[in-house]
């Protein structure tokens, strides 16, 4: 699948190099593509022209940008977009409730939406195996997108499950809350993951 990360900080580096390992043509999407900083990520353009023809556009980049990055990029109906974000420390932005309602606002018609890979820390992005286990992922959005971004989690090795659509972000941004809290205010540390257990 032809996959536009957007930022090339943490997250979309994990996830960029996870997908592109599992046979996904990655084209990073960054403000200036001549920064050294970029020189050992493979394809990198600039984001409207990492995002056009892209299926997929993976938005990660800090709450605060997310609007001006997603204004850039010239998105068509028929692509998918993947919100990673979260609003950590800080409300999210233009009084929206959620960072996936913001994404969705910026979107035109016929993109679907969908929150995703924003629940556990960025080290764990590109493989979701932890020994024998898979990590629990929980994902959100419009029925045409988690359709193409279900099967990809799984790829990447994570237990990948859809709460539901649009209304779901919230459950999904409150997971990302709860693993934030357990590493940093509870002392767990960034080496942890959820998993489901069954009988
Ligand atoms: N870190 C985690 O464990 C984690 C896990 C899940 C979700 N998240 C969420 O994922 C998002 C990214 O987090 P991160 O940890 O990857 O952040 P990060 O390491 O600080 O990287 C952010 C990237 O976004 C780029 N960027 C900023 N504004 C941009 C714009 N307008 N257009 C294109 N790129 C832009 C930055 O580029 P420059 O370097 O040029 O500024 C940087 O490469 C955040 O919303 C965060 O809350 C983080």
């Amino acid at each position: 699948m032809d996959i536009a990360v957007i930022g090339a900080g943490s997250v979309g580096r994990a996830l960029g190099r996870g997908l592109s390992g599992h046979g996904h043509a990655v084209i990073f999407g960054v403000r200036d593509p001549g920064d050294a900083r970029h020189a050992d990520l493979g394809r990198v353009a600039t984001t409207a022209e990492a995002a056009r023809g892209a299926a997929l556009v993976i938005v990660a980049v800090p709450a605060a940008a997310v609007s001006g990055a997603i204004g850039e990029l010239g998105l068509v109906g028929g692509q998918v977009v993947v919100d990673a974000t979260n609003a950590v420390g800080m409300p999210v932005p233009d009084g929206f409730d959620t960072m996936g309602d913001l994404v969705a606002s910026h979107v035109p018609a016929g993109v679907a939406v969908v929150k995703a890979f924003n629940t556990i820390g960025a080290e764990h992005l590109g493989d979701g195996r932890m020994g024998e286990q898979h990590a629990f992922l929980p994902i959100a959005g419009d029925a045409d997108g988690v359709a193409v971004v279900l099967p990809l989690a799984g790829e990447l090795g994570f237990e990948a499950v859809s709460l539901g659509g649009r209304e779901a972000f919230r459950l999904v941004e409150d997971h990302a809350r709860l693993w934030i809290h357990l590493a940093f205010r509870c002392g767990w540390g960034r080496g942890f993951a959820f998993g489901a257990i069954r009988r």
